[in-house]
C-alpha cells in the first residue's frame, strides 16, 4: 500500500492523540514501584487512556489481551501483563502503549528502571533512547527511510550492542501498523522519499547481548535468545518541512 500523506485535519488529531499517549506515559512511569504486578500496571494505564476518552490501540488488537505491553528485563516487546508477575527492585521495565483518538493512533514506548539498577542497565535504557534521536536527525524532507534506519543501527552498535532484526517500526494513522516498515538497522536499499504530512512509529529495540530474539509459547512475548536484558524506546513523529515533529514528546 502506498504511504499516505496526511491532510491538516488528520496532523491535527495526531497530534492531539500523541498529547494525550505521553501524559499517560508520564502518569503511568510515576507510578511504578517494586511489588506491582505487571497486571496493575496495564490496569492503571488502561484507566488513564479511558480517563481522556480514548481507546486503548492494543487491547485485543490481533487477539492481544492488555493494553499495555509490559516488558521485563530480557523480554524485548509484547510481554503480557499477569497478575502473578511482580515487577521488583532493579528490573528493567519497558511499556509501550498506544491510543486512539477520534479514530487517530498514537504509539509510544518507554523503558523505565525500578528503584536502583545496574550502570549496565542504565546505559543501554539512555543508549536506546538517543538512538530514537540519531535516527530522527534524518527524518526530514528529501532524506530516505533507510538513513534514519542506519543511524538507530550505527549508535547502538558503536556500544557493542544488538538491535533487533525481527520487529520493526511502522507507519501510523487511522491504523496503528500501516506501511512503510521502518526498521532499526540498514536494509541497504534507499526506502522510501521521506515527505511532509508522513507519520511514522520509530521505535528501536536494543539487547544488551545479541540481537536474536525468540517467541515465548504464549505466541506474543518476545525474549533476549541470550538472555540479555532488552530496551524499547518509541515515539509517533510526524514529517515537517523542518524536520521531524514529536508527537508523542513526554517531559516527565
Ligand atoms: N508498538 C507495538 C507495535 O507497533 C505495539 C503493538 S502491540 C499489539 O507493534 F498488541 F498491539 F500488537
Ligand atoms: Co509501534
Amino acid at each position: 500500500m502506498a504511504v499516505s500523506i496526511k491532510s491538516p485535519r488528520e496532523i491535527e488529531l495526531m497530534r492531539e492523540a500523541g498529547k494525550i499517549l505521553a501524559k499517560t506515559h508520564e502518569e503511568l512511569g510515576k507510578q511504578l514501584r517494586p511489588g506491582m504486578t505487571t497486571w496493575e500496571i496495564d490496569h492503571l494505564g488502561e484507566e488513564i487512556i479511558r480517563s481522556y476518552g480514548c481507546k486503548p490501540s492494543f487491547k485485543n488488537y490481533n487477539g492481544y489481551p492488555a493494553s499495555i505491553c509490559v516488558s521485563v528485563n530480557d523480554e524485548v516487546v509484547h510481554g503480557i501483563p499477569d497478575k502473578k508477575h511482580y515487577i521488583k527492585e532493579g528490573d528493567i521495565v519497558s511499556l509501550d502503549a498506544g491510543v486512539i483518538y477520534k479514530g487517530y493512533h498514537s504509539d509510544a514506548a518507554r523503558t523505565h528502571g525500578i528503584g536502583e539498577i545496574s550502570k549496565a542497565a542504565e546505559q543501554l535504557i539512555e543508549v536506546t533512547k538517543q538512538s530514537f534521536y540519531e535516527g530522527i536527525k534524518f527524518a526530514k524532507p528529501g532524506n530516505h527511510l533507510n538513513d534514519i534506519s542506519t543511524a538507530i543501527q550505527k549508535y547502538a552498535e558503536s556500544f557493542g550492542y544488538g538491535v533487533v532484526r525481527d520487529l520493526v517500526g511502522h507507519g501510523i494513522g487511522s491504523h496503528l501498523h500501516e506501511d512503510p516498515e521502518v526498521p532499526n538497522f540498514s536494509r541497504r536499499r534507499k526506502g522510501i522519499r521521506l515527505q511532509p504530512g508522513m507519520t511514522l512509529a520509530v521505535e528501536p529495540m536494543i539487547n544488551a547481548g545479541r540481537y536474536e530474539v525468540v517467541w515465548l509459547d504464549n505466541e506474543w512475548t518476545v525474549v533476549t535468545r541470550d538472555g540479555s536484558l532488552s530496551a524499547h524506546y518509541e515515539n509517533t513523529i510526524l514529517i515537517t518541512g523542518d524536520g521531524p515533529e514529536i508527537l508523542s514528546l513526554t517531559h516527565a
